[in-house]
């Protein structure tokens, strides 16, 4: 398949002509020079990291044409909803802040309300936006951050309503402006999209296929990053390990690592989501020899009963499952594992719970994130009989984590009396005197030491452990 590239190397190669976006930008200047500050933008961003790196694009777009950050939503002249569609929980949240923002926009009726991310990929959810929240000025898609400054200039020169959603999710856009929330370390998308198609999930239906960047793009982000001082990068895909499966020139995901592993200044390199189905004895070895690359896999294992990874469509069972774990531990030494889990799947009987909460045991994850079965509309699985009753899915949730938490505390108390690298990412949110960081095995740890350590890589010994994060002692060099 072709690979179809837009490069936006500035905000002017959008729908907008360069005369309304440069009359925007004078008017934001014009603002300026009037009132002694710029615009300000809020963004609140609700999901994954796919969502969060989105957010730094749409704010990198918004400084382009002169606003500024601003801490939170209450003063802010243009407040933005990234949203989040994986399961109604993150919905609700989203409907009961915008009612917060209601009432903000009632006092300042100049405020301007703009939606976008996964929710607003959902036509029914924008007819609800459109009817019931009709004070929301602004609505785009997860493929039109770029038309930002259009719909702006709409509701600012043509005071209009404006809506873009662009269901042709083929076209990848480079080189956009991004405001990073870190210096020293940096989210980077190498593939967008899902074909995977697990029967819970609603990405697939919102984000559409998968599509890869082209390597050069990504090793030439990489290289900029590092030259601007980044550590540690993170390559973001729905399913990092099928990169490459519709370039035209053939690259896995593999060889991406080897090549990103030879940029200087990057010291650390991370990844997710692996799926297990694509993980590869070459991405094992690539793990292995690549020394930049952080010895933590996340490998969502979902369920650990095979009649239910059938029906969620994982294409996998749980002995193949095992079976990359084990030859991740083999080949790996003190390789960290981490892990997705949903309790509570259509017809999940007490015998499928118990294979999951068996597996937990098994493998002896350093960390999972685990979910209730959420029903999402549109997917197979909400279609399915023998929904779990919410009481049946709340017991078990609590018995995995019951079984799953000491697991953790264990795995985190081998690290006592060991010194590790940490890459220092802020002061600590609950002492002025502590840092915080993580492990390149993604373990946080706070140890005292002074901010200016902040983005430095760091030897800290391990004194005490939680089951959340570590305590340690700061070494010196
Ligand atoms: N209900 C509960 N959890 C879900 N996930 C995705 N869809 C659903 C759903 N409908 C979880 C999966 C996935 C993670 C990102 O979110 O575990 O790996
Ligand atoms: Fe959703 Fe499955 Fe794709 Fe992950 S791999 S985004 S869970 S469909």
């Amino acid at each position: 398949m072709n690979q179809k590239i837009k490069e936006v190397v500035n905000t002017e190669d959008t729908k907008l002509s360069g005369n309304k976006i440069i009359e925007l930008r004078n008017n934001n200047e014009q603002y300026f020079i009037m009132n002694g500050k710029r615009k300000s933008y809020h963004i609140l961003t609700y999901g994954c990291q796919m969502n969060e790196h989105d957010s730094e694009k749409i704010g990198g777009m918004l400084t382009s044409i002169g606003y500024e950050e601003t801490d939170d939503e209450k003063n802010a002249d243009l407040v933005i909803f990234n949203t989040c569609l994986i399961r109604e929980n993150a919905e609700l949240r989203v409907f009961g802040k915008l009612g917060e923002v209601k009432g903000l926009k009632r006092n300042r009726p100049d405020m301007v309300v703009a939606v976008c991310g996964c929710m607003m990929q959902k036509e029914e959810i924008r007819q609800k936006l459109l009817k019931s929240f009709s004070f929301v000025d602004i609505i785009f898609g997860t493929n039109t951050i770029q038309e930002l400054p259009g719909l702006i200039y709409d509701v600012e020169v043509n005071s209009k309503k404006s809506v873009d959603i662009i269901d042709n999710t083929e076209l990848i856009y480079e080189n956009m402006p991004k405001i990073r929330k870190f210096k020293y370390k940096a989210l980077v998308n190498i593939t967008y999209g899902c074909n995977n198609f697990c029967t819970y999930c609603v990405v697939p239906y919102v984000r559409g296929r998968e599509k890869s960047r082209l390597p050069q793009e990504i090793i030439n982000e990489v290289k900029k990053l590092a030259e601007d001082g980044c550590k540690e990068i993170t390559l973001l895909g729905q399913n990092v390990n099928s990169y490459g499966s519709n370039l035209d020139d053939k690259c896995t995901f593999s060889d991406l690592l080897y090549e990103l592993n030879k940029v200087d200044g990057i010291e650390r390199i991370r990844f997710m989501t692996s799926h297990p189905k694509d993980l590869t004895d070459d991405l094992i070895k690539a793990i292995k020899e690549c020394d930049k690359v952080c010895n933590h896999v996340h490998l969502p294992v979902q369920a650990g009963s095979n009649e239910v990874l059938k029906r969620m469509n994982r294409h996998y069972t749980r002995e193949h499952y095992l079976n990359i774990v084990e030859k991740l531990k083999k080949e790996v030494p003190n390789i960290a594992i981490t892990t997705d889990i949903i309790v509570g799947f259509p017809g999940e009987t007490e015998e499928d719970f118990l294979e999951t909460i068996d597996m937990v045991k098994e493998v002896q994850y350093d960390s999972a994130f685990t979910f209730l079965y959420s029903v999402r509309e549109g997917t197979k699985a909400a279609e399915m009989e023998d929904q779990v009753p919410d009481e049946i899915k709340h017991e078990r949730f609590e018995k995995l984590l019951n079984v799953l938490y000491p697991i953790v505390l264990e795995r985190n108390r081998s690290c006592i009396g060991n010194t590790y690298p940490v890459l220092v990412e802020s002061v600590s949110k609950t002492s002025e005197n502590y840092l915080t960081g993580r492990t390149e095995h993604f373990r946080l740890v706070h140890f005292k030491g002074s901010e200016d350590l902040i983005g430095e890589i760091v030897n800290v010994k391990i004194t005490s452990v939680k089951t959340f994060h570590m305590e340690g002692k700061l070494q010196q060099k």
